[in-house]
């Protein structure tokens, strides 16, 4: 294709994101509305959104501080457990309240304590949700500490993943944040019921990244960025044109002091940018033309919603971002790339 400097797209989407709550929603959500007109919110807070009325708490809380005139819409989620309800969650999707309800196995990243400890004790839940056509999000890692954290995704897909496929065959689900070749493959070659989402940090770094001249606590987030052969294949999966892959950042801010600490969060910050940087990614691959369906058509295609209205333009200027962004308290949390050049800007 040949080199652009400006395009507009559809407004885009972003199917996974992590807003919070208080002070640090607060100092967030306005940089994920300024970028997206949609955006599916994680379940994760410290009390985990576990039932349709404290989603549409949580909801409420997001709206308060962007705005009606943000034009802004939170998809919200639920928090699966052992003991998810089904005549919650069910009407809970029918009315609108959950878009789709997020499984993590118990102990896998950032609050996870309560999630699932195993995928048998919600086989009547998941039954339920392909019956109604409600989505199921998937964070991939098996929780098994005799494997290396580098293999969890893959040994996940084995072990968890085809046999949940098998055993729900119309049940809509995504492999969320992938991170390897081995997701890549198993996306595309699996059916037409599976998709994925792909982070803008794991088509930018890889694993040595996070150890380039020091420790980078910043760059540390879960599942792990892989060596670069998994990144490549990252790039390619999502410049592909497949319409499986589709955007979503994983940003997921926490303070600096919880970043920079004996034992750091996992968690990169990308949404004061995210838009930005994957321009730079489809630019650098020659595959600007496969932007718009991955950042705006792709997902709401998978989860049956109709596309934005809205356009936004990118731009070929370089522009910075701020170091830090404030979250009260004293406390900041830093932006991924904070201080260095973006060589594409939203204009609106
Ligand atoms: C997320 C968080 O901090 O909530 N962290 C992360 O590294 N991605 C949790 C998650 O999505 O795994
Ligand atoms: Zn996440």
């Amino acid at each position: 294709m040949a080199k652009t400097n400006e395009f507009t797209l559809i407004r885009p989407d972003d199917w996974h994101v992590h807003l919070r709550d208080g002070d640090m929603l607060k100092a967030v959500a306005p940089l994920t509305a300024r970028q997206f007109a949609r955006a599916i919110v994680m379940p994760n807070l410290e009390t985990p959104i576990t039932t349709a009325s404290a989603a549409e708490a949580y909801k409420e809380r997001i709206m308060a501080v962007l705005g009606e005139k943000s034009g802004f819409t939170p998809l919200m989620t639920c928090y699966l457990t052992d003991d998810t309800d089904p005549d919650d969650l069910i009407p809970g999707f029918e009315l609108g309240a959950f878009t789709a309800a997020k499984l993590y196995p118990a102990g896998a990243t950032t609050h996870s304590t309560g999630g699932v400890t195993d995928i048998a004790r919600i086989e009547g839940v998941l039954g339920r949700m392909e019956k109604a056509g409600m989505p199921l999000l998937v964070h991939g890692e098996v929780t098994d500490p005799d494997i290396d954290i580098f293999d969890r995704e893959a040994v996940f897909i084995e072990r968890t993943l085809a046999p949940l496929l098998e055993r729900f065959p119309g049940l809509k689900v995504v492999f969320e944040h992938i991170t390897t070749s081995d997701a890549v493959d198993f996306v595309s070659s699996g059916p037409q019921t599976l998709a994925a989402t792909v982070t803008v940090h794991h088509l930018m770094i890889n694993r040595s990244d996070m150890f380039k001249g020091g420790l980078r606590p910043h760059l540390y987030c879960l599942p792990v960025a892989k060596r670069d052969s998994h990144r490549l294949a990252l790039r390619k999966a999502v410049t592909s044109g497949n319409a499986k892959f589709f955007l979503g950042t994983d940003s997921a801010p926490h303070a600096v002091s919880a970043k920079e600490a004996d034992c750091g969060c996992a968690g990169v910050f990308s949404a004061a940018s995210a838009l930005e940087l994957y321009a730079q990614v489809f630019d650098d691959e020659d595959a600007l033309d496969k932007f718009e369906a991955f950042a705006s058509l792709n997902g709401p295609a998978f989860y049956g919603l109709p596309v934005n209205e809205g356009r936004v333009t990118l731009k070929k200027t370089e522009s910075g971002l701020p170091a830090a962004v404030e979250v009260g308290g004293g406390e900041t949390v830093k932006p991924f790339h904070a201080g260095e050049a973006l060589a594409w800007t939203l204009v609106d």
